[in-house]
């Protein structure tokens, strides 16, 4: 038995997340899980940080580290757990910036790990997409092993999951691990849910919103009409290909005057693109989606997937022990626990690598 802690902070820019976890050979319990948000302001700063200069992206590194390490600490604190009982953090840190293929591949993701490591005095395993992009590989999507080594021996499933992109996993007995970006996710929603409620909102809780628009099919064609979602897996995509402009463009003049059909077409649409790219290249029918994320909580998505998805069943991951948004950062917590034990966590055929390899920098416990 052993307990590991695991931080993520997505593209959605909402917070850190964090997932304090106990392994137990191949199960897992998560004891504690918290997503702390984001200030408006730094939410906002963060979305830009592409854009800084050295010295304010070097200082961001460093405010982050602090904010992850007080993040862990918080959650110890509420679990009522020493941090000396822990044996490792797995922080994924935030990416600033991912270009798997430009002429020198590289990604960056801030959050110094030497600050949480001093702050929480644990040893501290980051920059787990680095190794796999030096080995040739996108650098995501490395979840897929987590899914695998947790959930890869059973029916065929679809583990999805629904950030600020959505991606899946397709897993099962005798299955050769299939992962890809299936397309937006909440990043887009919440785009629309700050435009509709004239920045009041942050994201459409539960929903709400899009469950009072009216759905406009044509724009949904229009939208699924995007060349991405013909590629075949594996792929990838961001906010490069999905952003404002192009669902203005989409959506036509409904776009900004009725700001709820615009939600509900896209929410519909965002549920549609999942159901579809699975139709399409999911190598066996999966038998169930598991379904992660934060777009787990928002009931009009969840709903369409449902009926969209059918046959197949549609499962919130919390149905296996996990809260939806403690999943990243506990899978981050687990492939720490890999690098620590000086194991594979890493599926190459899923990323492009050339070979499997054992993601993850660590900066040790203090002596
Ligand atoms: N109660 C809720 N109702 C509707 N949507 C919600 C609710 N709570 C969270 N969300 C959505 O979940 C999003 C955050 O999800 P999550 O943390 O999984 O994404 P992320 O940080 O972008 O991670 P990733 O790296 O996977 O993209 C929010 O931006 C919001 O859209
Ligand atoms: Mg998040």
């Amino acid at each position: 038995m052993t307990l590991a802690l695991g931080l993520m902070s997505g593209t959605s820019c909402d917070g850190i997340s964090a997932a304090l976890v106990r392994f137990h050979g191949r199960s897992l319990r998560v004891l504690a899980e918290q997503t702390q948000p984001y200030a408006a302001a730094f939410a906002q700063r963060l979305r830009q940080a592409d854009e800084l200069a050295a010295p304010a992206l070097s200082a961001l590194n460093m405010t982050l580290g602090e904010l992850f390490g007080h993040a862990a600490l918080r959650l110890l604190k509420r679990a009522g757990i020493a941090p000396r009982r822990i044996a490792v953090i797995g922080s994924h840190g935030h990416t600033v910036y991912h270009g798997p293929r430009d002429r020198i591949p590289s990604t960056l993701q801030l959050g110094e790990p030497a600050v949480i490591a001093e702050r929480t005095g644990l040893p501290v395993i980051a920059d787990f997409r680095m190794r796999d992009i030096a080995a040739g590989g996108g650098g995501a999507p490395l979840l897929p092993a987590f899914d695998e080594a947790f959930f890869g021996n059973g029916p065929v499933r679809a583990m999805q999951n629904i950030g600020g992109i959505a991606n899946v996993a397709v897993v099962g007995r005798g299955l050769r691990p299939l992962a890809f970006d299936t397309g937006p996710g909440n990043c887009l929603i919440d785009l629309l849910a700050q435009q509709a409620s004239r920045g009041r909102l942050r994201f459409d809780a539960d929903g709400h919103l899009a469950r009072r628009g009216c759905i406009d099919r044509r724009a949904v064609a229009r939208l699924w009409r995007h060349p991405y979602f013909r590629l075949p897996p594996p792929k990838s995509t961001g906010r490069e290909l999905f952003n404002a402009a192009w669902l203005r463009d989409m959506l036509g003049p409904r776009y900004a005057a009725v700001p709820a059909d615009a939600l509900a077409t896209l929410t519909y649409f965002t549920a549609y693109a999942i159901a579809e790219s699975l139709k399409r290249f999911a190598p066996k029918p999966p038998r169930e989606l598991i379904v992660s994320g934060g777009g787990v909580r928002n009931r009009t998505l969840m709903d369409h997937l449902t009926s969209l998805a059918a046959p197949a069943r549609v499962r919130s991951i919390e149905r296996y022990g996990i809260p939806a948004q403690a999943k990243e950062p506990a899978a981050f917590a687990w492939l720490a626990l890999r690098t620590l034990q000086g194991r594979v966590n890493h599926l190459p055929h899923t990323t492009g690598a050339r070979r499997a390899r054992i993601l993850g920098a660590m900066t040790p416990r203090a002596p």
